[in-house]
Formats: structure tokens, sequence, C-alpha cells
């Protein structure tokens, strides 16, 4: 086990290159499934996500091999279709693998993801798309399991949830239906840039999907895939992390290999919190120099403030001048920071899905737990902010949504450190 030793109080300035999409990388390389030609994906992060996802695939028939930030999948041995609890348990986002398999197999046994830190997180839409396009799907001993006559076919279906669109399960429908006899029509579809990077890839493998970016999306079933090569776009989350940290700091951060036009609410956010933001085609910099201004955030389905930022934002509210709420509208448990944060000394006030946070001159240092990935890095972060040192204990959290994030920080000023988590010596009692 590893501990981040977090030493506030120090300005982050310069530069850092975001690294390539989480959130897009994982249902690019479920893609490779679908084709027996090599999928050849450039600029892939080295994350714990990443590897898992590999590891899911390698036990599904699939040779990754990675050379750099190049990740080459072959599709060896389709006669292999179970995906694991022990591995999709640690990302839900291995469900993503569920539509290439009913597709391109006619089989799929999946376990079932299981609830996470933020709350139930059904998946109740990727099973109605997927039952529309005709693979039947039921609950056996905790997997999802399907057998189905290929090829699949085409519906028209309307993907809703409570919040809105889901956007694993847009891009699993899509995988289902690439290959599916006929059209598919989905309405409602997500429309966060992740989806239509995998559509994009897709349509490089030979696919014909429409209306790529919008709320509904045509997909004309294709017989056959072939292989392709793509190069992954910048991580928009973890970008604006950086960014957030050089405002909260009152810093002076650039990133490069991003695409600003995927961050317009947040940039806009960071603004009216008085950080001075510029930006180029592919780079944007921040600066502040004073106390940031209060602000309300309300996260919201693309292209609306994404959830994945809200503890990071909720961080720079613990200190600006002023009161400010929180509302968390896609996941309304996504909350497990603010405890933390209340250890720190932040002064925050949870009300059902919303969190009232007002903002105090100071955070002290102090042993803190992260929770979830974004969740972790809003405890990075805040121990940049906090006089004296922080302690972040089960920090590989971090380590699945963010590269080297230790490293990377350093390199912008910031006093962090990783170190192995001492033993806890226990006195044995004598009861
Ligand atoms: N939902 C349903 N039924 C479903 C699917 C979702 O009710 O079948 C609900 C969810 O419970 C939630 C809302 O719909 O309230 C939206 O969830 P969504 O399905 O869009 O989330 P996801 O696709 O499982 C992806 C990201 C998350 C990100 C969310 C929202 C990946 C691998 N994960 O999850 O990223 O928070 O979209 O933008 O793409 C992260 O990177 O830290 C992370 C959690």
């Amino acid at each position: 086990m590893e501990r981040l030793m977090v030493q506030g109080g120090t300005r982050l300035e310069g530069r850092v290159a975001a690294g390539g999409s989480k959130n897009a990388v994982l249902p690019c390389m479920a893609a490779a499934l679908l084709t027996d030609e090599p999928v050849v994906l450039h600029r892939v992060p080295d994350l714990r996500d990443v590897r898992t996802m590999a590891q899911i695939l390698e036990r599904l028939g699939v040779r990754c091999e990675r050379d750099g930030s190049t990740l080459t999948l072959q599709c060896t041995d389709p006669s292999r279709s179970e995906a694991p609890y022990d591995l999709v348990s640690t990302m839900r986002a291995s469900i993503c693998v569920l539509g290439p398999l009913v597709a391109a197999r006619g089989e799929a046994r999946v376990s079932m993801p299981g609830g996470c830190v933020f709350g139930v997180r059904p998946v109740d839409q990727h099973l109605k798309g997927l039952n529309l396009l005709g693979a039947e799907l039921r609950v056996d001993g905790g997997y999802l399991v399907s057998q189905v006559r290929r090829p699949l076919k085409g519906a028209d279906m309307f993907l809703g949830t409570r919040f809105g669109s889901s956007v694993l399960a847009t891009t699993n429908v899509v995988m289902g239906a690439v290959l599916a006899r006929g059209l598919t029509c989905i309405e409602n579809a997500a429309m966060e840039p992740e989806v239509s990077e995998a559509c994009r890839l897709l349509n490089s493998m030979g696919a014909h999907i429409s209306g790529v970016g919008g709320h509904k999306l045509l997909v004309e079933g294709v017989p056959r895939l072939h292989g392709a090569e793509h190069v992954m776009s910048g991580d928009r989350i973890e970008a604006a992390t950086f960014l957030v940290g050089g405002a909260m700091t009152r810093g002076d951060v650039t990133v490069t290999g991003v695409d600003p036009t995927q961050l317009t609410v947040v940039l806009e956010t960071l603004s009216e919190m008085g950080a001075a933001v510029d930006r180029g085609q592919d780079w944007l910099r921040v600066r502040a120099d004073g106390p940031l201004r209060p602000v309300d955030i309300t996260t919201m389905a693309y292209p609306g403030f994404p959830t994945d930022l809200q503890a990071q934002f909720m961080t720079a509210l613990c200190v600006a001048d002023g009161i400010s709420v929180v509302t968390e509208r896609i996941f309304p448990d996504r909350f497990m920071h603010v405890a933390e944060l209340l250890r720190l000394g932040a002064d925050i006030r949870k009300e059902g899905p919303q969190a009232i946070v007002k903002g105090v001159p100071r955070l002290s240092g102090a042993i803190v737990m992260a929770s979830d990935l974004r969740a972790s890095a809003a405890l990075v972060l805040a121990g940049l902010l906090a006089e004296g040192e922080t302690e972040i204990r089960r920090v590989y959290h971090i380590d699945r949504g963010y590269e080297r994030i230790d490293e990377r920080l350093a390199a912008l000023g910031g006093r962090v450190r990783r170190e192995a988590q001492p033993k806890v010596e226990s006195t044995p009692l004598d009861w």
C-alpha cells in the first residue's frame, strides 16, 4: 500500500501535457473484440484501469501488446466469452465488453459490476438497448449471460436514465449495433466526447454510424469490421484537474494536448471564480493571483458541468471568498470527499444531493483517505492548499485515472511525494 505526502503552500506553475483520455480509451479497447484484425491505439495512458481492461480482454482472447504509449490489440481466440467477477468488480467500465461480445460472438458471460462508492449504479439501460437488438440477457449466478443467434437485429430505441443519458450504455449499445442486420436508431444518446471518440474509431473500422456528437445516433449494421489505427484525444478531466489546481494555488498552469472546446463550461466556471483563462487550439492556461470567488455548480450531462470534476472544484471552493452551492445531478451520492475535506478544516454542509460550501481562510494538513478516483484527486489538490503536511492514503484509486500524478505535480512545483505506507504496529490485547 502506498501513500502520498503533500506539503501545502506552494503555487503550481509551468506546463504539463495531458495524457490520452481514460474514459475514451476503455471502450475503444473493447472495440477490438469486434474484429480479428489489429486495432492499434496511440497515446494510451499507463493507468490501472487500462491494465485492468487489458487483463479482461486477454481473458476474452484478445492479445494486448504495449510499446510505449501504443497499444496493439488483436483478437486471436474468439471462443472465450467470460469476463470474471474478480476483474469486473474492480472497474465498472468493464461492462462495455458486453455489447461487442454479443455482437461478434453471440454469447457473453459478464459479471454484474455491482455497486460503488457513488451508489447503486444500475445497468438497466445497457440491458434495455442490447435486449432490443435481440441479445436477451439474464442474470445467472451474478453474471449477465446471453446466448443469441447472430447477427443481432437493428432497432429503434430511447436510452434514458433518471438523470438523462448514459455514457457507457450508449457506447455499449452502439458496439452491439455495428454488426447488426439493419438500422439502429438511438434517441437520447449521451453526447460526451468519449462516446463520439469510440464512434469515430468504430467508423474507421468500417462501421456506419451517423449523428456522432449529437443526441440521436443512427447505426447501419455491416457484416464485418476491420482493423484500424487511432490516436486518443487528450483527457479533458485530467487537464481540468491541473487547471483548477493552478487556479486554487494562485499559480499559472498551462496544459497542452487538450481540446478546449470540450471544456467550455469548466473554463467559464474558472473565469467566474476570478481566474484568467487563455486558450489556443490545443492548449489552455489558467492564472490566478488572489482568492477565488464562490460559484454555484450543478453537474449535468455533457456539455454541462462534468460530475468527474465536482470534487476538484469543491476543494477550490473550500477556500473561496464566500458561499457556494454544489449540486450533484448525475450521481447524487458522489460526496465521499466531503468528510475528508472536513478533516482538513473545510466548512461544508451536505443536504441531499447538495453541498453548501462556506469558504474558510485556510485548510490545515491531516491524514485523509482516498475513496474513489476523482475524490482522491480532490484530496491531493486540498493537500497543496493546506498548511502543513497532508497524508493521502489508499492512493491506488488515483492511479486508476491519473498517470504519475505525484511526479507531474512535482514538476509544476507541488511538494508531493509517494512512499510506502508503513505497517501499523499493534499492541496485542490480553483480553
Ligand atoms: N444509469 C442508470 N442506468 C444505467 C446506466 C446509468 O440509471 O443503465 C444512471 C447512473 O446511475 C447515473 C447516470 O445514469 O446516475 C449516468 O451514468 P452513466 O451511465 O453515464 O455513467 P457511466 O457510463 O457508468 C461514465 C464514466 C464516469 C462518469 C460518468 C458520467 C467511464 C468509464 N466512466 O460512467 O467516469 O462519471 O460516465 O459522466 O466512462 C470517472 O472517470 O471517474 C468516472 C466515474
